[in-house]
């Protein structure tokens, strides 16, 4: 079974599996049809996490998060004044990291690729040369970001060929098509060396960005300790730092533990108070300790441990909502709005879920010329100042700061669990700094809350970060009587728009898959 953010990814990962690969070969062909079909967040020029478990239940965990280039440097978007240019690090050349996701999709396929890579790339190539159809949602998004891709493109990109895009048009990539078949030839040095390379580092010439051929050279995934921790009797694997998911999730189901949750309900105004007071604490935390754990020390066993988190729940007051001015990262006593996520079953039971990004919608809206690929504005997920909130509202400070070389802070979750040893769920979503809470709540609902996998994706969600102070929540989680009882506790509360895909898989006691399609998106599931 494949879930995807795009019916045709999903259905080129369901005939590599019938065609007989595994997993890992699915997941490949999956990422490079994304970069074509859904180029506002599948990507060449971006970066992701997966979290892979073999059939065996061994897990592993490879980090292909872009890293800053070598020329930046801790203050490079503040002014002569010091305050800072936050467009720079959103929009345009300067936005971008060092892209991962070829490289991480290589280093997969080395280790655990079964049908040759030019097979896995085949389908993302005929489908860039030969056109494909546009859906409703990625025809709306495109017209809206035509203004930014005027402004920041030194070559208009293949996307202007029309003024206007609607559902079902053909949209052809040929650019993009001829550097996905360098890569077919010449796997990472289709990318990082070469005709790409060459046309990276004119594009970062001409934009005045800081991309270096040799940035682009020696640019590695990494194969990271898998982040495990137990809940009753789950075990769950996700992403350790460079993203904060892990710990973020960690603390979370351990907070969340020494509640009576189950009993008192998925519509309880409780369960909600201490999710929310829960997800403060969490957030707070990561924006003083979480960071690339290459630069800087994470506690991370620190910070999930029972005795620090028995702390933390003791400091939450069922009776009124903290304020977040009186909420700190805790002391340890011992220092020491675009991603896409997919989720794989295979038939022996391999498992694979992938979250990767260009972090906003189509990234920094640059397309490389001549290569027909977008870049990531990544960049904006390092604490640009200390305080100043990102694109997500997220603050941080000197554990992710900015420095040469060093991986930008993540809240991407790809997510893993196992029930008595056995695998039970692939999980994982897009929503920056929402993505934490929104695979939190997703899980919940099944284990906790006895809802089927499509129902735990549909309902609707809620998200607390901390800063700002706001409970903010979809349309419909909450009923009249939760409101105002969550008022009176002092929460502010905000309706948003629904946000977040979360697609995932759940295998159930008869070894039959049941998926979970995020409707908020044109997500789609493949099965046989
Ligand atoms: O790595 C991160 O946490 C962000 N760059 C993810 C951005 C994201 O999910 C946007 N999606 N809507």
């Amino acid at each position: 079974m494949v879930v995807s953010a795009h019916p045709i990814a999903s259905q080129v990962g369901a005939e590599v599996l019938k065609f007989g690969g595994n997993a890992v070969d699915a997941a490949i062909a999956v990422h490079f049809t994304l970069a074509v079909v859904y180029p506002a967040a599948g990507n060449l020029g971006g970066g992701g996490f997966t979290v892979f478990r073999n059939a065996s239940g061994k897990t592993f965990t490879l980090d292909y998060r872009e890293t800053a280039p070598s020329a930046a440097y801790r203050d490079m978007y503040l002014d002569s004044l010091s305050e800072v240019e936050a467009k720079k690090s959103q929009l345009g050349h300067l936005a971008c990291g060092v892209p991962g996701s070829v490289d991480g999709m290589f280093t997969l396929h080395k280790k655990f690729g079964t049908l040759p890579w030019s097979h896995l790339l085949a389908p993302a190539i005929r489908l860039a040369k030969n056109g494909f159809l546009l859906t409703k949602k990625e025809a709306g998004a495109l017209n809206q970001n035509q203004e930014n891709f005027r402004k920041y493109n030194t070559v208009i990109p293949e996307f202007f060929m029309r003024d206007t895009w609607k559902e079902g048009d053909t949209i052809v990539l040929k650019d993009l098509a001829t550097t996905l078949q360098r890569i077919a030839d010449f796997g990472r040095d289709g990318f990082y060396e070469g005709e790409t390379a060459r046309l990276i580092h004119e594009e970062m010439q001409r934009g005045g960005g800081w991309i270096s051929p040799e940035d682009l050279k020696s640019y590695r995934s990494i194969w990271r300790e898998p982040f495990s921790f137990g809940y009753k009797n789950y075990q769950i694997t996700t992403m350790g730092p460079p993203s904060s998911g892990g710990v973020a999730l960690a603390q979370l189901f351990g907070i969340f533990d020494k509640f009576p949750i189950g009993s008192w309900g998925v519509d309880d105004a409780r369960t909600a108070h201490v999710m929310t007071e829960a997800m403060k604490l969490v957030y707070a935390d990561r924006a003083k300790y979480l960071g690339d754990p290459d630069f800087i020390t994470v506690p991370s066993n620190e910070l999930t441990g029972e005795n620090y988190l028995s702390g933390r729940v003791k400091s939450i007051n069922m009776k009124s909502a903290a304020k977040a001015d009186d909420i700190e990262a805790g002391v340890l006593l011992n220092e020491s709005e675009q991603t896409t996520h997919f989720s794989i079953v295979d038939p022996i039971g391999n498992a694979i879920a992938s979250t990767t990004t260009l972090n906003g919608g189509y990234g920094n809206k640059v397309v490389v010329a001549g290569a027909g690929f977008l870049l990531n504005n990544e960049m904006d997920d390092f604490s640009i100042k200390p305080g100043v909130p990102n694109m997500y509202g997220l603050i941080g400070g000197e554990a992710n700061a900015i420095a040469p070389g060093k991986r930008m802070l993540s809240s991407m979750s790809p997510t893993i669990v196992e029930r008595e040893g056995k695998l039970y769920m692939v999980i994982g979503s897009p929503g920056g700094s929402t993505i934490i809470t929104s695979v939190f709540q997703a899980i919940l609902n099944v284990i906790e809350f006895d809802m089927h996998m499509q129902g735990a994706v549909d309902f609707p969600r809620f998200h607390h970060q901390w800063r700002p102070d706001i409970l903010q929540y979809e349309p419909e989680r909450f009923n009249e009587r939760q409101m105002s009882r969550l008022q009176n506790l002092g929460h502010e509360l905000k309706m948003r728009e629904p946000y977040g895909r979360v697609d995932a898989i759940l295998a159930l006691e008869d070894g039959r898959l049941e998926a979970g399609a995020d409707p908020r998106g044109d997500d789609f599931a493949v099965g046989y």
